[in-house]
């Protein structure tokens, strides 16, 4: 065998990891250039205006109920009226809700209050990225919100998707402010309260995430590898941050909805910690499911330990959730009849169906509930906004019973 020469090596080759980091930093400048030119920071998201045939279905109710309502005075009237009808912004909904509400013959008609039941933390979780667990996590926060329900969105992904479509451009707007890392951290964490802020719909609050909540993963292996320690102080186990933070909101929400990251690591591990939901979101195609089949051993084999540990009890509901479902495609249809052949129940009813209405939303970092009706083909909006509400309406449920409500 020929020997390597003695002499010099050549110096032009950089590593592997000085090439990522140019061509992150080179990638970083050009999309902050991109974003600042089209984002003024603190300019908010601004949520539209709802139709009485929307308000009526927010507030569990007919137009033609909502309509005697306003006539009858029992009712505050509406800012807006666009060519003599009634427009509906989110926090008059919730207005009226207490009002109709204060009226109603029986008490929850209009809002379905938990009592003392715990609080929901509902994770949305798989390690297929592309699942749709983030524009899942969206819809439901956006929906149940509007539906009534104090609503605070958790977003546990480094990327920062959940809190785009909460209306918070994380890495301008929150430079500097806190997010949910600084609430989870090891070193100084501060009140989780502090990371929480208002969104564009009343009801609904959001905690933010910037690319700094990755760090939390090698901090975290850094505190197993030394006997749970930070800088020789022993802390409260990863799996118990989430748990504990939100606790400590237990009195301000009746349900949390957490978006996980496309991975089993740490953070995912604490939010099915923290979760009496679980939420696994499936694209229906054979890769997918191989690699949910992956998630679940592996989330199993990891909770095991949590739960040797003491971190555990189990979940209320855990369910599968198929996402992006084409209903006329045969691979698609073979593979969901499977699902609900091995799962039974632990499939919910409804799909999230592939909608170019749902993709179309997501470009201007919209749900479905935020776009307007009109600017759409109404038929794909339709069907979309159908899907969109029963499967929200069918976690809902689970939410309920997990309370003793009967819906
Ligand atoms: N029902 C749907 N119809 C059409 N497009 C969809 C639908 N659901 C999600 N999408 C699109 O699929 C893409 C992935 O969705 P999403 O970001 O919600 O997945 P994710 O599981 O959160 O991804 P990641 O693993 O990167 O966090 C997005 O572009 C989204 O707009
Ligand atoms: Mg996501």
């Amino acid at each position: 065998m020929n020997e390597i020469p003695a002499g010099p090596r050549p110096l032009a080759i950089p590593s592997t990891s000085e090439e990522a980091l140019r061509r992150s930093e080179k990638l970083g400048d050009a999309l902050s250039s991109l974003l600042r030119s089209s984002y003024k920071p603190h300019e908010r998201k601004t949520l539209r205006l709802f139709s009485a045939a929307e308000a009526a279905s927010f507030l569990r109710t007919t137009p033609t109920n909502l309509r005697q309502a306003h006539n009858q005075e029992k009712i505050i009237e509406v800012s807006t009226k666009v060519s003599g009808r009634r427009m509906y912004s989110s926090s008059e909904i919730q207005t009226i809700r207490g009002q109709l509400e204060k009226t109603a013959k029986s008490k929850g008609a209009y809002l379905k209050k938990r009592g003392n039941s715990p609080m929901a933390v509902v994770a949305v979780s798989n390690f297929k990225g592309g699942s749709a667990k983030t524009t899942t996590a969206a819809h439901m926060a956006h929906k149940m919100a509007l539906d009534g329900y104090r609503v605070l969105a958790c977003d546990l992904d480094p990327q920062g998707s959940l809190s785009a479509l909460m209306g918070f451009n994380v890495e301008i707007d929150f430079e500097g402010t806190p997010t949910l890392y600084d609430a989870l951290r090891y070193g100084d964490p501060i009140p989780f309260d502090d990371c929480i802020y208002e969104t564009h719909i009343a009801n609904l609050h959001c905690v933010p995430a910037s690319l700094e909540l990755q760090t939390f993963e090698h901090e975290t292996a850094r505190v197993l590898a030394n006997q749970n320690t930070w800088g020789g102080k022993a802390v409260v186990p990863f799996y118990d941050r989430l748990k504990q933070a939100l606790a400590s909101v237990e009195d301000s929400y009746d349900v949390v909805i957490i978006d996980c990251p496309p991975q089993l690591g740490f953070l995912t591990m604490s939010a099915i910690t923290a979760a009496n939901g679980i939420l696994v979101t499936c694209v229906p195609g054979m890769m997918d499911v191989h690699s949910m089949n992956s998630f679940l051993r592996m989330a199993g084999d990891l909770m095991e330990v949590v739960e040797d540990n003491g971190g555990k009890d189990g979940v209320d509901f855990f369910r599968f959730l198929i996402t992006r479902h084409e209903p006329t495609d045969g691979p698609q249809i073979e593979i969901v009849t499977l699902l609900r052949h091995l799962f039974g129940s632990d499939v919910l009813t409804n799909t999230l169906l592939k909608s170019t209405a749902i993709s179309d939303a997501a470009l201007t970092e919209e749900t479905i509930y935020e776009v307007d009706r009109s600017n759409m083909t109404k038929s794909t909006y339709d069907r979309a906004r159908q899907s969109v509400d029963a499967c929200v309406e069918e976690v809902e449920q689970l939410i309920l019973q997990m309370w003793g409500r009967n819906g």
